[in-house]
């Protein structure tokens, strides 16, 4: 299916800094018109004024995805002004979530609130404006610690939730004309995720920027491809872990530890 950016509303959460505001810039220069949503208006309202002149244009909302009055007024608002979303990009998310027991269990229903139930809230509010303007697109911002177990356990869970959700998504709402994909980064370098253990050292070649993200998620915007991973050798791992578990296991565990030692 061929699906071109021309006349195109789009939907980014998480569009005041990282990878979100990239795929705005990318959407808008690419033509789409892009209701930008993030807590931090300010930040929003700078982008729509660097972006004028753009190909597309961007429209700042303020919303918390862990807010669902807010979420479903955002919806509306889209609704009401554009009468239609061709994409929606669930983006908005947080670290945290390094659960080892009560004392933290606050800080890990935060992360899974806004990460996992935050896409929860925007698909709600969307699903019937992205099936009547089909077809319409998807795409779940996960990681590629939805897919390996490694690190926060909170953030992991999360992130392991939205990609069983998109799995599941991308069945049941492929007949109303969604196509629903995820994107899973790997270590990117953003305000929320500076990756200072990595940068600098011998491992900052691990390291990608918001800018890869934002091509990938343009991408699959365009060709509807139901999984992308960037940078695209880290579905290496991803395959080892379930080629040779245990040898997988015992490398995790270094590394975990070696997480560990980081971070105590
Ligand atoms: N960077 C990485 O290494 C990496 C790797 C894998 C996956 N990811 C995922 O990529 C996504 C974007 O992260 P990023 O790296 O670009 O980090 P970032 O620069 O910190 O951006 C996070 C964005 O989410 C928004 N946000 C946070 N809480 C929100 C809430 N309650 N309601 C609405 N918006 C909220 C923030 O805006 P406000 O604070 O203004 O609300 C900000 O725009 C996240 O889902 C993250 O888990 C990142």
């Amino acid at each position: 299916m061929t699906w071109g950016p021309d006349g195109k509303i789009a939907v980014v959460t998480g569009a005041s800094s990282g990878i979100g505001e990239a795929t705005t810039r990318r959407l808008a220069g690419a033509g789409l018109t892009v209701v930008a949503v993030a807590r931090r208006v300010d930040r929003l309202e700078a982008l729509a004024s660097d972006l004028e002149g753009a190909r597309g244009r961007v429209v700042p909302h303020a919303a918390d995805v862990t807010d669902t009055e807010a979420v479903d007024a955002l919806a509306a608002r889209v609704r009401d002004e554009f009468g239609a979303c061709h994409a929606l990009i669930n983006n908005a998310g947080i670290g945290g979530g390094a659960f080892t027991g009560r004392e933290d269990l606050d800080d890990t229903l935060r992360t899974l609130d806004v990460n996992l139930l935050g896409t929860f809230r925007c698909l709600a509010a969307f699903s019937d404006l992205l099936e009547a303007s089909a077809p319409s697109r998807v795409v779940n911002v996960a990681s590629v610690a939805g897919k390996l177990g490694i690190g926060p356990a909170g953030y992991a869970a999360s992130k392991f939730g939205v990609v069983g959700l998109s799995e599941a998504l991308s069945l049941s709402w492929a007949s109303r004309g969604i196509t629903v994909c995820q994107l899973n980064p790997g270590f990117i370098v953003t305000e929320g995720f500076p990756q200072t253990d990595l940068t600098g050292g011998p491992l900052g070649r691990l390291v990608g920027e918001p800018e890869d993200v934002a091509d990938r998620i343009a991408e699959v915007l365009r060709t509807g491809v139901a999984e992308r991973t960037v940078p695209g050798w880290y579905r290496s791992f991803v395959a080892f872990r379930h080629v040779a578990p245990p040898l997988y296991r015992a490398i995790a565990s270094r590394i975990d530890r070696a997480g560990g030692e980081r971070r105590a």
